[in-house]
């Protein structure tokens, strides 16, 4: 199984990891929109909790959690699995790690934007789609939530 040896830890807003871990988001999330992220972009993001899992000392996945609209609630953000390691389980473990996370940081839950290619992913895993789809960097989405128990 590709999860086995997979380890999850936090990483530092521009560090060389984050650095590693951007390579990888604009692979997966970005360049096939034909975007990129902007140094506006990446400064935004400074105050977020950055998550990257490793195999064999490279970063497979990574996801963040940065703080949400709603009091006490999280967004997950950013979630994107290497090409080659998709289907084996890499992104529902990212998923359960960064919940664990926002648990203990006594969240009530976390909201997400689905990309609708992405969406049945989170039905999976037990995220409710709310309201109707919306457009985000020029592609469906919808709004989705899971409060913790
Ligand atoms: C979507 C993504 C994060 C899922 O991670 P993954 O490691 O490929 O998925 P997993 O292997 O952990 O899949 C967990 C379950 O969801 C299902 N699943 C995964 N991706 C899916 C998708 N795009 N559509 C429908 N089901 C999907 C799997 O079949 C598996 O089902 P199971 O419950 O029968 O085991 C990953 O494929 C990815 O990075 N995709 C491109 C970027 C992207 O869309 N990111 C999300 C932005 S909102």
């Amino acid at each position: 199984m590709k999860t086995d040896g997979l380890a999850f830890r936090e990483i530092v807003h521009g560090s060389a990891e984050y650095a590693e871990a951007l390579v990888l988001r604009n692979a997966i999330l970005r360049a096939p929109l034909g975007l990129r992220y902007s140094a506006e972009d990446i400064a935004g993001e400074q105050g977020f909790r950055h998550v990257a899992g490793f195999l064999d000392g490279r970063i497979v996945v990574y996801g963040q959690l940065k703080p949400c609209a709603e009091a006490n609630w999280l967004q997950m953000k950013q979630v994107a699995v290497e090409a080659r390691s998709q289907g084996s389980g890499i992104g529902r473990a990212l998923v359960a790690f960064l919940e664990a996370l926002a648990r203990e940081a006594a969240a009530t839950g976390i909201v997400l934007h689905a990309r609708e290619s992405a969406a049945e992913f989170y039905d999976r895993l037990g995220y409710i789609r709310e309201g109707e789809r919306f457009l985000e960097v020029g592609i469906p989405h919808w709004k989705m939530r899971k409060a913790f128990p």
